[in-house]
Formats: C-alpha cells, sequence, structure tokens
C-alpha cells in the first residue's frame, strides 16, 4: 500500500489517464458502447463513437445524514438473531468473533456450506468494506471476495492506492448461499449482529458497503443501490461513541456484468480516497 501520508493528488491529465489503464486492466479494451449495434442490419448502423471517459469531478463536499441500521433486522426476534445477539456482545477481540461465528449453527446457510467464510485483510486497517455473501470460490477457500469479483476488488483497490493490508473485508453472511442466490431476510438477521459488533471492534475510519445487499443491510429506508452508491452516511453502530463515515458502491460482481457502470464506481473510489485522506490527516493533525 502507498502511504497514506502520499495522497495520489491527481490533476485531470493524471485523473484521465489513471482512468483510462484502469478501463484495460479491466478488459475493456475496445471501443464498445453500452447498446449492442446490430451489425447485421441492411442499413450500415450509425457510426459508435467511443465513449471517451470524462474526468471524474472533484469530490463534493460530504453533507452526510446520521442513519442507524434497518430495525426489523437490528431487533428481529427470531431466536437465531436473539442468539447471535447475545453471543457476538461477548465478542471482545476480532479473533474472539471469529470464533464465535464459527462456532455459531443459527443460520440456515451453514448447513450447505463447506467453510464459514469470516474476513479478510488487516482489522486494524482504516477501511472495512462489507459485501453479500461467499460464492462458490470464497466457500471453497474459506476467505472473502478471492473470485473474479475479489480479483475486480483488488484492481479497484489498487487504482486508488490500497490493497488488501489497507482494508479489512467481510460480508453481511457468513456462509454460502445455494446457487449464490441473494441472502434472505432472516439470514442476514441471523448474521447481523456479529456483523455489527466486527464493525464495532475494528472501528473503522471508512466503511464500504458494497452492493444493494449490504446497502439494505446497514441501512435504513430500502432504497436501492442505484440511489445510495456516491452518498455518504454516517452510522450509528452499537457500541461506538461516534458514527462511522459510510459509503456505498456498486458491488464488483455487478460491475463485472455491466462495465458501463464503472465509471461511476470510479467517481466513487475517488470519493473514498479523498475522505479517507481527509480523515488520516485530521487523525494526524489531533
Ligand atoms: N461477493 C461477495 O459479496 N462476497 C464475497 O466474498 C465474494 C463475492
Amino acid at each position: 500500500m502507498t502511504s497514506p501520508a502520499t495522497p495520489p493528488n491527481l490533476d485531470d491529465r493524471d485523473a484521465a489517464i489513471a482512468l483510462l489503464r484502469w478501463y484495460v486492466e479491466m478488459g475493456a479494451d475496445e471501443a464498445i458502447a453500452a447498446e449492442p449495434a446490430n451489425r447485421l442490419a441492411s442499413a450500415p448502423a450509425p457510426a459508435v463513437a467511443a465513449p471517451i471517459p470524462s474526468v471524474p469531478p472533484t469530490p463534493r463536499p460530504v453533507h452526510a445524514v446520521t442513519v442507524a441500521p434497518p430495525r426489523a433486522l437490528t431487533e428481529s426476534l427470531a431466536e437465531a438473531a436473539q442468539s447471535a445477539r447475545r453471543l457476538a456482545a461477548g465478542a471482545e477481540s476480532v479473533a474472539a468473533l471469529a470464533a464465535l461465528i464459527a462456532g455459531f449453527d443459527g443460520c440456515g446457510l451453514k448447513r450447505t456450506a463447506t467453510n464459514t467464510v469470516f474476513a479478510d485483510g488487516n482489522p486494524a486497517a482504516p477501511v472495512m468494506i462489507i459485501g453479500e455473501g461467499p460464492g462458490a470460490d470464497e466457500d471453497r477457500i474459506g476467505r472473502p471476495f478471492v473470485g473474479r469479483a475479489g480479483q475486480l476488488l483488488d484492481r479497484m483497490l489498487a487504482a486508488i492506492q490500497l490493497d488488501r493490508q489497507g482494508v479489512h473485508i467481510t460480508n453481511v453472511v457468513y456462509w454460502r448461499p445455494p446457487g449464490n442466490r441473494t441472502p434472505s431476510t432472516a439470514e442476514i438477521a441471523s448474521c447481523l449482529p456479529f456483523v455489527l459488533r466486527h464493525i464495532a471492534l475494528v472501528h473503522p475510519k471508512i466503511l464500504v458497503l458494497a452492493g444493494g445487499t449490504a446497502a439494505g443491510a446497514l441501512l435504513p429506508g430500502g432504497q436501492g443501490i442505484t440511489r445510495l452508491r456516491g452518498r455518504w452516511f454516517d452510522l450509528e453502530i452499537p457500541a461506538l461513541a461516534e458514527p462511522v463515515p459510510t459509503l456505498p458502491m456498486f458491488h464488483p460482481s455487478f460491475l463485472l456484468r455491466t462495465p458501463e457502470r464503472k465509471r461511476e464506481a470510479w467517481r466513487d473510489l475517488l470519493a473514498l480516497r479523498a475522505r479517507l485522506d481527509e480523515l488520516l490527516r485530521e487523525g494526524v493533525e489531533n
């Protein structure tokens, strides 16, 4: 990881070059448009201009709303959620929490999973990323974000001078949903007390919610990720005196399927980097 003391400080030209490099690294090395062109149509299709990535604007000042995770999930009366709440409250370290989760049988997903997938990266990192749930590769290996989405996530982080030592990564559920389906509300509610305790123990400077499932589990209001992404929230976490600055972003799996949305993801990454530098500077000054 590049030292946080050396912010990227991109001027417009460097930002444009970095963006182009990022597109190429992601496999977008052909001049294509978001809509497919029918090249078999009798009339020649109008020429499609290569998309010229615009230079992302300088991140706007942050005006975050203070929010708490959805009550329907955090106060779930289901037995599994109550037992998770009791267990999680007793964890005094990330390692102790990992052990409690490995022994927890209250989430139905565990029955079909091969491994418990808890976390990766550095628990002392300033950025914590929360995804949806393990896929096939993660289930096999027992670590989050090791498959294609994880590789893209690594490239996204590298574009803002972060790597796995600069972040801590987990998911809203610890076991693979069969067939990679979205985890159900009950499955998320049974794991959420551990997730909240995990955030409190790591106490990150910034929390990133990767994708609509993580955003829906931790932010109230039921809005989709397209509306939420790029907006800052101050998220109240039980046991933390101050809310955690929280940024929802598109999930890397979504970006793999929908590469034309990478432009927005790039903007969010720049906003993340800028806010992180600001918070790290404040930390040094105070
Ligand atoms: N997608 C996720 O949300 N989490 C993982 O760990 C892997 C893919």
